[in-house]
C-alpha cells in the first residue's frame, strides 16, 4: 500500500458476481445467456485462428463495426467498439463526464459510481419513485450529464421511449448516455433516435443477447463528434482493445440474425413462464422486459443461501431498498424448473 497513490487509496471497485467453477451449479447470478454462441460464430473463432495470431488485430476492427452498422443500418463511423460494454461505458466517463456533474437513478448499474470514482466524477443519484421506475421530471434541464440503463438493472424496468425523447429536448446541453445492456429481450432500442439527437449515446454490449460474455465485445452508437471523442480516449490508452477472436466472433454473432433472435425468443418465453410461476406462488415480481426478474421474497438473503447450498446461484443485494429482492437471470426452461422447484422445496410447499 505504501506505493499506492491517493486515488488507488480512494476507489472502491466494483464487486462482479460469483463466477464459480463448478459445472453442475444453476447459475442464474450474472445475467449471462444460457444459449452457447451462435454454430457460425464457433466456425469464424476456428477460421481466426491460424498464423494470423502472431500479428496484432485490426486497431479499428473496421468489419465487426460494418457488421454492426449493417445490423442496426446506420453508418459505421457512428459505431465505436470496446473490451465488453465496461469499457466502453468506461471511456464515456472518461471522455464525456468529467468537467460537469454527472446524474443516474439511485438504484442502477452499480459501475457508474466506480467509474465515477476512479475518474473523480461527481456525481448525484436521483430518487426512483416507489414502484422503481423513472419519474421523468426528475431529468429534464438538468445541470449535468445524465446515464441510466433501459431496461434498468438490477430492476428490469424499462423507460418508454417517448420518455428518453423527452429527456433529449429537454437536456440540449447535456449527454444522454443509454446503456443497452439489456435491450434484446423485449424493450425498444433508442437506436432509431441516433441522427435526430446530438446528445444521445448508446451503449450496448454481445454479452447478453449474443451469448459473448467470455469474448468482451460492447459498443457504442452516436454522432460522429462522439465516437470520436471516444476513439481518442481508446487510442489513449489501449489500442487494440479487441483481439482478433474477439473481432470475428462479433462479426459473426451480428450477423446470424436468425439465430439472435430465436435464442432471445426463448429466453423471453423462459422469463414469462418464470414470472408466472413466481406469481402464482404469491412472489411479487417487478414487470422486466430484460434477460432477468426482480422479485421480492421475505427472508431474500437467506433464499439466496439457502438457493446457494442447493446449487441454484441467484443475485442477493445486501443493500438499502433493495434488500428483499433476489435477482433471478433467465436460463433454459429446465433451469428455470430447477429454481421453482427449489424455491417450493426451501418455502415448504
Ligand atoms: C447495465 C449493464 N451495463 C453494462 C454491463 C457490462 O457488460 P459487459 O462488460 O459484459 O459488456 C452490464 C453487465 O452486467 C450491465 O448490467
Amino acid at each position: 500500500m505504501k506505493f499506492w497513490s491517493n486515488i488507488t487509496k480512494s476507489l472502491t471497485p466494483y464487486v462482479p458476481g460469483e463466477q464459480l467453477n463448478e459445472t453442475d451449479i444453476v447459475k442464474l447470478n450474472t445475467n449471462e445467456n444460457p444459449f452457447p454462441p451462435s454454430p457460425k460464430v464457433l466456425e469464424s473463432i476456428q477460421d481466426a485462428i491460424g498464423s494470423q495470431l502472431k500479428k496484432y488485430p485490426d486497431p479499428e476492427s473496421t468489419k465487426l463495426k460494418d457488421a454492426i452498422g449493417d445490423f442496426y443500418k446506420i453508418e459505421s463511423e457512428n459505431v465505436f467498439v470496446g473490451n465488453g460494454s465496461d469499457e466502453v461505458l468506461a471511456h464515456v466517463f472518461m471522455a464525456f463526464f468529467k468537467d460537469k456533474k454527472l446524474y443516474f437513478p439511485n438504484i442502477t448499474y452499480s459501475f457508474y459510481p466506480v467509474y465515477c470514482g476512479l475518474y473523480e466524477i461527481d456525481y448525484q443519484p436521483i430518487s426512483l419513485n416507489y414502484k422503481f421506475q423513472m419519474e421523468t421530471e426528475d431529468y429534464l434541464g438538468l445541470d449535468g450529464n445524465i446515464i441510466f440503463p433501459n431496461p434498468n438493472a438490477p430492476t428490469g424496468i424499462e423507460v418508454e421511449l417517448s420518455t428518453i425523447e423527452e429527456i433529449l429536448i429537454k437536456n440540449p446541453d447535456n449527454l444522454v448516455v443509454v446503456d443497452e445492456a439489456y435491450v434484446d429481450f423485449g424493450g425498444k432500442s433508442a437506436v432509431e433516435l441516433i441522427g435526430k439527437y446530438k446528445n444521445l449515446l448508446i451503449v450496448q454490449t454481445f454479452s447478453k443477447s449474443r451469448s459473448l460474455a467470455g469474448m468482451r465485445v460492447g459498443f457504442a452508437i452516436g454522432d460522429t463528434e462522439l465516437i470520436e471523442g471516444l476513439v481518442r480516449v481508446k487510442d489513449s490508452f489501449n489500442s487494440y482493445p479487441l483481439d482478433r477472436l474477439a473481432q470475428a466472433a462479433g462479426e459473426a454473432a451480428i450477423k446470424d440474425r436468425e439465430y439472435f433472435e430465436y435464442t432471445c425468443s426463448e429466453i423471453i418465453k423462459n422469463r414469462e413462464w418464470t414470472v408466472a410461476e413466481l406469481e402464482k406462488r404469491g412472489i411479487e415480481v417487478l414487470p422486466s422486459t430484460a434477460n432477468f426478474i426482480f422479485a421480492k421474497v421475505e427472508n431474500a438473503e437467506n433464499i439466496y443461501a439457502e438457493l446457494k447450498s442447493r446449487k441454484v446461484l441467484v443475485r442477493y443485494f445486501k443493500k438499502p431498498l433493495i434488500n428483499s429482492y433476489l435477482r433471478i437471470s433467465i436460463g433454459t426452461k429446465e433451469e428455470m424448473e430447477k429454481l421453482i422447484k427449489n424455491i417450493d422445496q426451501i418455502m415448504g410447499v
